[in-house]
């Protein structure tokens, strides 16, 4: 295929959204999930409250945010799955100027030639090619995670949290994740429903119901919060969060709140681009990423203003309670607050949906990847894709029972697929796509798509090309170190 130098007119093969509105809801459907609710609150408290928080805002703007504009503008450039966009781009911004004499029009004249076709291979390819096994990778655990909280809405219904007591609520979550068969059956369940969304096509099934979704969940959060304000612990639970302990702050608490921020925004991995590729060439990326890198962090927060007030109220200890947290913690505050059953009911359903609708788009870079290269269907690919993925994700499953104590490095095999993807894959995939938006991509090509004032543009190539790749850099380093 010959690389057109023509405006990029391209269409997605898989459609494009309805209108830049979708984009926002299904790009923040895909960032607000598990992530916000169960793993940010048990990660705050991992790593020591407001110093980890203050790490995650600026993570967020400085590094994250620039980065998911960058992904964005790949993928809705490249039209493509992620692999293949970045090979378009890079095969499309290796063309450089010749000045030749034309010899039958007499004048000199400068044209555009290329090195490269369309098709040939770049190593920029294996950035895609890494995004789309974290995917699978992440997706593998974040359905064992959906599947708990699926459970949950049935102990919410059956009225099991009324009057709960701190240590049942412990003992309830420590049997039921001590429970294989059950863990399977939920994370069996969730999977399925989410190759079956992802075999009718993204699109479709997303747009509609993430209009009521996202609302849904903003507005149960914004309530739980103003409950939470009622209690002995609130100002408590604010201050742990929102007073940072500087002496806390070391090279782990920040690399935990920088992998924290690629795992909240869905960036460093190819689901943005994918997003991006649907969306239409008019709506404005940097407003509407800003929107979305808002929204995800207003969740997030909210999150934690839910959380630590219910800790500090019953005298929990937050640094020991590990994945369990919200699973531990919530249950003690549905079963005491007036019509806690059915609010607790609808929390866990809505927790679901914003997990549903995250987990497609973990899987969507690999989906269309096959659609696309091996010109299979779309149920084919969603069928092979979740059935690698479910049979990776019983090693999770048996991680909180039988092989607990197995250990590598210290890590069980879920704690190790959990920070490999958000400490190593997310950021490094994160740190090379700003490379490219930086360095490889041709000016015009991303001045064109951002369609922004000079100033701004300035602003956005200065974060990726130095303050997100030296950060990220040392960062790294100095964490693993
Ligand atoms: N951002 C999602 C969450 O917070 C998880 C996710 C990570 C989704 C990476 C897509 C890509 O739950």
């Amino acid at each position: 295929m010959e690389i057109d130098i023509k405006p990029n007119q391209r269409k997605s093969i898989h459609g494009q959204w309805s209108s830049k509105i979708v984009f926002i809801f299904a790009a923040t459907g895909s960032a607000v999930g598990l992530g916000n609710i169960w793993k940010f609150p048990w990660m705050t408290s991992e790593y020591g409250g407001g110093a980890f928080v203050l790490i995650y805002i600026l993570s967020v703007i400085l590094i994250a945010l620039p980065i998911m504009i960058a992904e964005v503008l790949i993928g809705r450039h490249g039209k493509q799955n992620p692999v293949g966009s970045l090979k378009y781009l890079s095969n499309k911004s290796s063309t450089f100027d010749v000045t030749e004499i034309d010899s039958d029009l007499q004048r000199i004249q400068t044209k555009s030639k290329k090195y490269s076709n369309a098709d040939d291979y770049t190593n920029w390819q294996l950035v895609g090619w890494s995004g789309m096994i974290a995917g699978i990778l992440i997706l593998s655990f974040y359905s064992v995670i959906a599947g708990w909280t699926m459970s949950y809405i049935f102990k919410a219904i059956s009225g099991a949290f009324s009057g709960i007591t701190v240590e049942d609520s412990k003992s309830m979550f420590d049997t039921f994740v001590g429970d294989p068969e059950k863990l399977l059956g939920w994370h069996t369940i969730f999977m399925i429903l989410t190759c079956f969304i992802v075999s009718k096509g993204v699109k479709g099934g997303l747009e509609k119901s993430v209009k009521i979704l996202i609302p849904g969940l903003f507005l149960l959060l914004i309530s739980l919060a103003f409950y939470t304000y009622t209690l002995s612990g609130f100002y408590d639970g604010l201050a742990y969060m929102f007073i940072p302990d500087i002496s806390k702050i070391d090279g782990n608490v920040i690399l935990g709140a920088m992998g924290m921020a690629f795992f909240s925004l869905s960036i460093g991995m190819g689901s943005l681009m994918i997003y991006g590729s649907y969306l239409s060439d008019e709506s404005s990326i940097t407003n509407v990423t800003a929107v979305v890198a808002f929204a995800d962090t207003f969740v997030a927060i909210l999150a934690g203003v839910i959380i630590f007030p219910i800790v500090f109220t019953y005298n929990l200890d937050p640094s020991t309670a590990g994945p369990g947290l919200i699973f531990q913690t919530l249950p003690i505050a549905f079963g005491a607050m007036p019509g806690g059953i059915i609010i607790a009911t609808v929390f866990f359903i809505l927790l679901f949906f914003a997990a549903i609708t995250s987990s497609i788009s973990l899987i969507e870079p690999a989906i269309t990847y096959m659609i696309e290269k091996h010109s299979i269907s779309r149920p084919e690919a969603s069928a092979k894709l979740g059935f690698l993925t479910w049979l990776l994700g019983i090693g999770t499953i048996l991680s909180f029972s039988y092989a607990a104590d197995l250990k590598l490095f210290g890590f069980t095999f879920f704690d190790l697929l959990d920070n490999f993807t958000s400490k190593v894959m997310l950021p490094l995939g994160g740190l090379l796509i700003a490379i490219f938006a930086g360095f490889i991509v041709k000016h015009n090509i991303i001045f064109d798509e951002l369609n922004i004032s000079n100033f701004k543009f300035i602003f956005w190539k200065s974060l990726v090309r130095y303050v997100a790749p030296i950060a990220v850099t040392l960062i790294f380093v100095n964490g693993l170190l």
